[in-house]
């Protein structure tokens, strides 16, 4: 029988080897799964609809058009699980028939912060979820030698303090970029952080652990599935490839 959603968030076991690849999901329609370590989070998201469009998602002979596509679905997916902890406030409003009491997003508005260029493909299946949350940018490239993050944009606001920030990013490779990006929103003031990924690497998680350990600010990782490994290259294996070129060709 599956946990329940309390047993899994804290417990520390292992995904099976077909979970690893979101490829084996029962029919039991939403099964998380989730590791709490100190203040990272990660949460696998176990779902038959999931791991369908993440092996479509995978296949190198998926074009462009689809994988825009299917990574928008995947995306409303995952944000479902992503936003269960996303404030609401009470409100009484008037059906037709009689008042009824009921709940509205609370301010201020959630923000969601794709990491530019392969987080925009995951915007519009955000945003279709939460479509009153603002959005901001930022633009971190990974030096392909020494496999660092750096800021080269950034379009948010100054304090983002009491904001609840989700953060999209389809690989969690290195772990480098989301790092970054999860310590310039703690910097401004961010207590709330969730990533969306559509994969990770076991190394990239343990480095971001490691790495924002002094932060003590706790942050979730939702991810459609946990890979085997990064290669010499640093590509997720299985993985997809490069999702940006993916998403938008080799130009950019
Ligand atoms: N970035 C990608 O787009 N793909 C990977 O496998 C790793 C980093």
């Amino acid at each position: 029988m599956a946990p329940n959603r309390d047993q899994a968030t804290s417990s520390r076991e292992e995904p099976r080897p077909e979970a690893r690849r979101g490829l084996g999901a029962t029919a039991d329609q939403l099964q998380t799964r989730a590791t709490k370590l100190a203040v990272m989070r990660i949460q696998v998201v176990e779902h038959p609809l999931v791991a369908h469009k993440l092996t479509a998602l995978r296949d190198r002979t998926t074009n462009s058009p689809t994988f825009r596509r299917l990574t928008e679905e995947l995306v409303t997916l995952l944000a479902y699980e992503a936003t269960r902890e996303v404030r609401t406030e009470q409100v009484t409003i008037s059906t037709p028939v009689a008042q009824a009491e009921g709940v509205r997003l609370a301010a201020p508005k959630p923000l969601v912060v794709p990491i530019l260029r392969a987080g925009l493909g995951m915007l519009e299946g955000m945003v279709r979820l939460l479509p009153t949350a603002e959005v901001g940018f930022l633009g971190m490239l990974r030096n392909e030698e020494t496999l660092e993050a750096s800021t080269y944009a950034e379009r948010l606001p100054d304090d983002v303090s009491g904001r609840q920030c989700f953060v999209l990013d389809p690989m969690l490779a290195t772990g480098g970029t989301l790092a970054a990006a999860i310590r310039f929103l703690v910097h401004r003031g961010a207590d709330h952080i969730t990533a969306i990924c559509l994969l990770a690497a076991p190394e990239g998680c343990a480095r971001i652990e490691s790495e924002l350990a002094d932060l003590h600010v706790p942050f979730t990782i939702v991810v459609a599935a946990m890979d085997d490994r990064l290669n010499e290259r640093g590509y997720i294996v299985p993985g997809l490839g490069d999702a940006g070129d993916r998403l938008y060709g080799v130009a950019g």
